[in-house]
């Protein structure tokens, strides 16, 4: 018989719908029960079959359905360790750069890893929002802004699928903080949760669309998000009209029917992290006792089959393929050198010449730069630059990738170089006071599974950083960190370099950017705190103060109140409070300077949005981002970023730019009316350098309109002409 006799489903001339249709037909009900389980591909011994990595199902055969083989996460390929992949830089690194087109180039980079490496499904896509910086896998994560996350995280997610594999979404919802996270409960008025977290994700899946969400550990007004119905039936697959499959994450779930029956699809690694597998057993009692339908069982099959199709999975099949890990490395140096942000930059001290001695302090500067923990940590095809960091177990190994700053700057300086680990410190004040220039670089480790007990730099490395400034106040700080942290010292350095994670080619984009050879462009995706008293919680509910910051003791809250700060998260919290954070949202210098004027806002054909021009004032090439906020008419509103521009200038160059402001961050979700409602009125539009910094506003009236829950108002997606 010809395969596409026996396979009817192969055809690639039908939707993908369709051909999800024709398989389930042909199932039988252990194939269909097959599909709805994953088992933990890193077991050991490892499955038969399995490649080792967090996911693995055995393939259906007669079917011709290829096993799934699941691998971590969205900085790149994480496992099998030893074998190796290019690591991305922080998620907030992308974010940082502002700039859709390379996340969509990050994501197809490490899916097209992941599909030479035999995967079909990527477990990326962290979406969940920054609410606070100390929250253990911000790194993961793309800031606190909704419009920027779901843009970045959703073009990283397009990215990976047009490698024919399967990106999920994560961690679904509100896992924002990691402390307790199997068993708090993430509390919120449910429109706050639509207008902020939901919001990110809502965007991210309408741009990605990702075949695949994970739901999260976390409960949500005490309901566990992967037996949440709210959350999984209504908004996601009512709402917002998804067409994919809900995978829990590992160990999320707590409930056959009531999960099933809530909308998830898939159970992630049961026989490993669950009380029991309660999609095998517990669940077919439950379909023959008529608790969960039969039509549930097959929607659950459907959507899965209709996700591989979609991606491209079965008509592409994973396989092992050599890997160019030149050009992959290219990609993430681009992504550090574009995320970088430079937060302080007094007397132009950078960029460096080639002329001046350097002190190199610190940070394990010799040998690479640090990679945040947990699942999702990427090992280098060379390994680990740093190898026996502590801690080496979960949620270790503590990885620096091999790409050495110290290297890269004796390659640029024609003066001397020389290193000192920091670790004696008036040693390296010494050195300092005889060189040039010092750069110290400074590390916080953060990782899967903790938060970090406060913003403040571990290893006295706050003390490294005061006694080398003083030696020398040409002093430059490398910030290679989870996020936004505590900097006493700031104002007797000269300059501070927000580096993040920077990934495969660290080493190499620090020195391109501190020697000028790129213009740094990152502006920040999350407010940068004076101190932890700003936040909207000044102690994360249940951390202990944990000696490096490993699992915190003491009993963990079961609830966190979000509801303090709502839907506004980050700057707009800032603003509500009229707090002034260190560096706000928006933020980042450059080596040029970029001037506003002529700001115009405009009402065309129901679309707002702003003109104006830009120009760069200063010596040389440069790329700005200019934002567009907007603030609702109505007392006690706050400004939402509704968007930008990213838009390169030789000196003295002007661009005329057309930004159109989002229409979702227009309106409001009205929970009792079940709707998104735009007030009447004039809203505000201003064009920031930041949140903070403004240089043209204008106002534009609108009339007053509403769209169904399951119709939200779509169209626009950032857009700058
Ligand atoms: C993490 C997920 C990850 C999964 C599989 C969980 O601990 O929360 O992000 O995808 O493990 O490794």
């Amino acid at each position: 018989m010809r395969e596409a006799d026996a396979h009817p489903w192969m055809n690639p001339d039908l939707s993908p719908d369709q051909r999800a249709e024709l398989v389930l037909q042909a199932m039988t009900q252990e194939e269909k029960f097959r599909l709805l389980r994953t088992e933990y591909g890193d077991r050991h011994p490892r499955p038969a079959g399995a490649l080792g990595s967090a996911g693995y199902q055995p393939a259906i055969t007669r079917l011709g359905l290829p096993a799934i083989q699941e691998s971590d996460a969205g900085l790149g390929v994480a496992k099998p360790l030893d074998v190796g992949a290019t690591a991305l830089p922080s998620g907030l690194a992308t974010a940082a750069s502002f700039d859709p087109a390379l996340a969509y180039e990050g994501g197809a980079m490490i899916g097209g890893e992941a599909h030479r490496r035999g995967f079909n499904v990527m477990l990326a896509g962290g979406a969940d929002l920054v609410r606070d910086p100390r929250n253990g896998r911000n790194f993961e994560y793309a800031g606190e802004d909704p419009l920027l996350a779901g843009m970045i995280v959703g073009n990283a997610i397009a990215g990976i699928q047009s490698q024919h594999v399967v990106s999920t979404i994560k961690h679904f919802a509100l896992n924002d903080l990691e402390t307790a996270r199997n068993t708090l409960s993430a509390n919120i008025d449910r429109a706050a949760a639509r207008e902020s977290d939901l919001l990110a994700f809502e965007i991210a899946i309408e741009i990605g669309h990702p075949g695949s969400v994970m739901c999260s550990y976390n409960r949500i007004n005490s309901v566990y998000a992967c037996e949440n119905e709210w959350l999984l039936d209504q908004v996601l697959k009512h709402d917002w009209h998804y067409k994919g499959f809900v995978m829990s994450d590992w160990g999320a779930v707590h409930s056959a029917a009531k999960s099933a029956l809530a909308g998830l699809d898939q159970e992630s690694a049961g026989e490993t992290f669950d009380k029991e597998v309660y999609f095998d057993k517990p669940l077919r009692a439950a379909v023959a006792s008529g608790e969960v339908p039969q039509s549930r069982i097959d929607d659950m099959a459907r959507r899965i089959l209709r996700s591989l199709f979609a991606a491209g999975v079965i008509d592409h099949p994973a396989k092992p393929a050599p890997i160019d890990f030149d050009a992959d490395r290219k990609v993430a140096q681009r992504v550090a050198e574009a995320g970088a942000v430079l937060l302080r930059n007094r007397d132009s001290l950078l960029p460096l010449s080639a002329a001046q001695s350097v002190a190199v302090i610190g940070g394990h500067a010799d040998r690479g730069v640090l990679t945040g923990g947990g699942s999702s940590a990427v090992q280098s095809p060379q390994g680990n630059a740093v190898p026996g960091a502590e801690p080496v177990d979960w949620p270790g190994p503590r990885i620096y990738q091999p790409s050495a700053p110290l290297a890269a700057i004796e390659k640029r300086a024609h003066s001397k170089v020389i290193f000192a680990d920091g670790k004696d410190i008036a040693a390296a004040a010494q050195l300092a006071a005889r060189s040039d220039v010092a750069v110290v670089f400074v590390e916080q480790w953060a990782a899967e599974s903790f938060d970090l007990p406060t913003l403040a730099l571990p290893d006295n490395q706050d003390a490294l950083v005061e006694a080398v400034a003083k030696a020398n106040p040409r002093t430059i700080v490398v910030l290679e960190t989870n996020g936004p942290v505590a900097m006493p010292w700031l104002t007797q350095v000269g300059a501070v370099l927000e580096a993040w994670y920077p990934g495969a080619a660290g080493g190499e984009s620090i020195a391109r950017l501190l020697y000028g050879e790129v213009n740094p462009s990152g502006r920040l995706p999350v407010s940068w705190p004076r101190d932890a008293s700003q936040l909207p919680r000044p102690q994360i509910p249940g951390a202990g103060l944990a000696a490096i910051g490993l699992p915190p003791r003491g009993k963990p809250a079961q609830d966190v109140d979000y509801n303090i700060e709502g839907a506004d998260v980050g700057y707009r919290w800032y603003q509500r409070k009229h707090f002034e954070p260190l560096f706000p949202f928006g933020y980042g210098l450059t080596y040029t300077q970029f001037e506003y004027s002529g700001f115009e806002a405009h009402l065309k054909g129901g679309q707002v949005t702003a003109s104006f021009t830009v120009t760069n004032h200063g010596s040389r090439e440069g790329i700005d981002v200019p934002q567009l906020y907007v603030t609702q008419p109505g007392a006690g509103r706050v400004r939402r970023l509704a968007g930008w521009c990213r838009v390169a200038l030789k000196p003295g160059q002007s661009a005329h730019l057309t930004v159109t402001a989002d229409p979702r961050l227009l309106v409001d979700f009205d929970s009792r009316g079940q709707r998104w409602q735009r007030p009447a009125g004039a809203f505000l539009l201003q064009l920031g350098h930041s949140a903070t910094s403004f240089q043209g506003q204008g106002k534009v009236t609108l009339t007053a309109a509403n769209w169904p829950a399951d119709a939200a108002p779509t169209g626009v997606l950032q857009a700058c002409d």
